[in-house]
């Protein structure tokens, strides 16, 4: 089930008195991390409300294909797109036919023809239907199309009769719909990850800040949701769009983003600190503009701020915990006293004295320090060497665990 993290899943419903069982299967894959929209056909709106639907999915329930409202929202194409799989359970005979011949006359047939997501059905009839030549057919041609049968079931069936046709369990249908994903290397675990820059407010306009774009963050963020994981970016000021399948938490100074990094830190497994956080915040913030004054020196008090990752290193739910090192100078020496002093399990070594790597630049070049061991990761796109650190970061996790 882990598998399901970060997946995206439209779930059409169709008419039957299966489609009760969709409510416990929305639950389960929502529990599994999945983001579940669900789209249901008229009558399957005659056995299941679209509100109890909208509440245990989070999301509003599409129903019609023609709804101006909706295409303003998510339209039937944009939401063809968005799937990674649909799932469509129950399956009526009456849509198996439909879908089999290609309909587009109604939302759920739409998406089905728009999609390039694999479709899965979990089929639920009374078993002479389900038995019915034509039914079959139906069934071949969708099989040769490359659609997946979850099912159906055999047994006792709401009509009083016995015999195949019945929906398969709800965890079932779950357990099938994960199988269809790869497994990741960081798949159902929860990576938190700092970003960007840190602001330290002098007055109402001025503050102390530094050069970080946040794009390693962010890359990194991107890898960690690629590799199966729920990621939490925690990200300073920085011009870069919110990615998808995350939650971002914007955070302006170092307190904050400290507050936020230890926010559910129970829950997390892997904390990278990816942000460059500001070592001192001034001591007093100014209510008003500070005015020029005649004096040409002019002294700011400083206090230390809180270390962030060292605080997440040490807290008695600590995760595992990777440290970047900016250094522009002895690098490798002085990573290595960070991860000592820090507490980490890793540190990413960054030599910040070059232009066309570290702060604000495309791409970066580090060296991956544990207690024992340095390895090199050659110049690339930020992007690239994400996802090597994350590789790398989920291997030493997972044999440390
Ligand atoms: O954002 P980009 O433009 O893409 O640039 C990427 C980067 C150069 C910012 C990034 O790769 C990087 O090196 N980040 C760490 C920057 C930094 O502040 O390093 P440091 O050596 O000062 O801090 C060591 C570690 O302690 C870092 O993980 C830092 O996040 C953390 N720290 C530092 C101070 C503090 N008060 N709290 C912290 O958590």
């Amino acid at each position: 089930m882990q598998r399901l993290t970060n997946k995206q899943i439209i779930l059409g419903i169709t008419g039957g008195i299966a489609a009760y069982k969709s409510a416990e299967l929305t639950r389960l894959l929502k529990g599994a991390g999945a983001d579940v929209r669900v789209v249901m056909t008229p009558s399957a709106t005659e056995f299941i409300t679209p509100l109890t639907l909208q509440a245990l999915s989070g999301n509003p329930v599409h129903l019609h294909l023609l709804d101006a409202d909706a295409e303003a929202g998510m339209g039937h194409i944009e939401l063809a797109k968005w799937a990674d799989l649909v799932l469509i359970a129950p399956a009526s005979a009456n849509f198996m036919a439909r879908l089999a011949s290609g309909h587009g006359d109604d939302l759920l047939t739409t998406l089905c023809l728009a999609t390039e997501a694999p479709i899965c059905l979990a089929p639920a009839m009374n078993q002479a239907m389900w038995r019915d030549s034509g039914t079959q057919d139906n069934v071949n041609l969708l099989k040769s199309r490359d659609v997946t049968l979850f099912g159906p079931g055999s047994g006792e069936q709401a009509c009083g009769d016995t015999g195949p046709g019945r929906m398969l369990e709800p965890e079932q249908i779950a357990m099938l719909s994960a199988e269809q994903f790869e497994s990741g290397s960081l798949s159902g675990k929860t990576v938190f990850i700092t970003a960007g820059p840190t602001r330290e407010p002098l007055d109402p306009v001025r503050y102390i800040s530094n050069h970080s774009s946040g794009k390693m963050g962010y890359a990194l963020a991107e890898a960690a949701v690629e590799a199966g994981a729920k990621v939490k970016l925690i990200s300073g000021p920085v011009n870069l769009p919110a990615p998808a399948r995350m939650e971002r938490i914007s955070v302006e100074s170092a307190e904050d983003m400290l507050t936020a990094s230890l926010q559910d830190l129970n829950l997390c497994d892997i904390f990278i600190a990816a942000a460059a956080v500001a070592d001192y915040r001034p001591t007093a913030v100014s209510e008003h503009k500070i005015k020029k004054g005649t004096e040409e020196i002019m002294e700011l008090h400083l206090v230390k701020n809180p270390d962030i990752v060292a605080t997440v290193a040490t807290h008695p739910s600590n995760p595992f915990t990777v440290g970047f090192a900016a250094e522009t100078r002895d690098v490798l020496e002085y990573a290595r006293g960070k991860l000592d002093r820090k507490k980490l399990d890793l540190i990413i070594a960054n030599d910040v004295s070059r232009s066309d790597i570290g702060f604000n630049s495309d791409e970066n070049a580090v060296t991956i320090v544990s207690k024992t061991t340095a390895e090199s990761l050659p110049q690339a796109s930020k992007r690239q060497l994400a996802t090597r650190l994350i590789a790398r970061i989920a291997e030493q996790y997972n044999a440390e665990k």
